[in-house]
């Protein structure tokens, strides 16, 4: 019924292994030659090193220290990967590729029947991008961010859900839907334009919350039947919107900490992973959209009350549903041309501290302990803080 999740790295390693190899040998004699700069060290001793105290050892040789600023920088962002990650694998145990929750999944088949595929990938995106972020760092004899002490938030008992501690909770979201909006207008927040809501969605989950809500077995017609059909479909609604959301923040986030970065390599780094986020974004947007245009929209929340209306209906370039690609919008001055950008570009609005008090407001935090915010919050601030230039 769903195609196959796309194949994992280290299987498509075997299947170009030759070329595969001669990457790793050329790698190699990369390690090798700058090595050989090194005293006292000969190949039999390195390759009895893992593969990060090599490469430790070739940034050393290259002087290649890490500033302040730029460890902040990436601390912050493996700390969000992991938060993201950690909403990405509840999303993707219940409705991704081996999702197991079938009339969730066949909800979110009703916003495109790729979505578990998406969920999947996006899925894959974020632990990738978690574990290169902590494995940089360590190569770089800086501290990897482990949150593990904070996974202690319940899971969904829906069917589908592994039983384990969570960083993130989604079963009573306060999703902000402006980004729909600011994405539309030629407004730029930057230069102190707001935005409404697209749609209201309170204290709504994006996860099914447990089986007698809304039975796995369930069928997911367009439009719903019956108030459990109509539950769900708002369950994936919302997930939706909450995709989007999430993407669009680290969308923002990247921009800006690339203009903080000092080091070539960790700009590299940022502007490399966040070309990813807002590709995300902009597949999301897409498929959001489709929960607020017919033949799905109108599907109320039976619970919670929250709507998603045609959007269509209501008219004009800040609704219409297929208008997904940003709109140009004044970008530094007033007095230059409309641009088409990722915004905001500025701290307050979507920096690092913005990003930590916007995820809170959405309430994913919601149960988390004050140490986890602390922690969060200092890893934040100490990342607004960095600034390029500064060693
Ligand atoms: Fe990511
Ligand atoms: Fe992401």
């Amino acid at each position: 019924m769903h195609k196959q999740n796309r194949t994992h790295p280290a299987i498509e390693h075997e299947e170009f292994g030759a070329s595969h190899d001669d990457g790793l040998q050329e790698q190699w004699r990369r390690v090798v030659g700058r090595r050989s700069f090194l005293k006292g060290v000969g190949l039999a001793g390195a390759a009895a090193l893992p593969g990060s105290a090599i490469f430790a050892d070739s940034a050393a040789a290259d002087g290649g220290a890490l500033s302040k600023g730029d460890v902040a920088i990436l601390r912050l962002l493996a700390a969000i990967e992991l938060i993201e990650s950690d909403l990405w694998q509840q999303y993707n145990e219940l409705g991704g590729v081996n999702g197991g929750n079938a009339a969730y999944t066949a909800a979110l088949a009703n916003l495109d029947g790729d979505m578990p595929q998406y969920i999947s990938d996006n899925t894959d995106d974020e632990l990738s991008h978690v574990a290169f972020l902590n494995a940089y760092l360590g190569s770089k004899g800086a501290p990897p961010v482990n949150l593990d002490e904070f996974r202690t938030l319940p899971s969904s008992k829906a069917t589908g859900a592994k039983q384990t501690g969570r960083l993130t909770n989604l079963m009573a979201l306060d999703v902000d839907t402006s980004w729909y909006v600011r994405y539309r207008s030629g407004q730029d927040p930057d230069l102190g334009a707001h935005f409404p809501q697209a749609v209201t969605i309170r204290r709504q989950p994006a996860i099914p919350v447990n089986d007698s809500d809304t039975p796995p077995a369930n069928p997911a017609p367009v439009p719903p039947k019956n108030p459990q059909e109509s539950r769900m479909q708002a369950i994936a609604n919302t997930a939706g919107f909450h995709f989007a959301y999430i993407e669009q923040g680290g969308s923002s986030l990247y921009s800006i900490m690339a203009l903080k970065a000092t080091s070539l390599e960790v700009l590299r780094i940022i502007v490399s992973i966040g070309g990813v986020e807002t590709n995300h974004f902009s597949l999301w947007h897409d498929k959001a959209g489709n929960a607020v245009a017919q033949p799905l929209a109108g599907v109320t929340d039976p619970r919670t009350g929250v709507t998603f209306p045609d959007l269509n209906a209501k008219g004009g370039d800040l609704n219409q549903t297929n208008l997904i690609l940003p709109e140009p919008c004044a970008f530094l001055h007033r007095s230059l041309p409309p641009c088409s950008i990722v915004r905001p570009t500025l701290d307050q609005l979507g920096g690092a501290v913005a990003t930590i008090n916007s995820f809170t407001a959405d309430r994913l935090f919601e149960g988390q302990s004050p140490k986890f915010f602390r922690t969060v919050h200092e890893l934040a601030r100490e990342a607004d803080a960095a600034s390029r230039g500064r060693v």
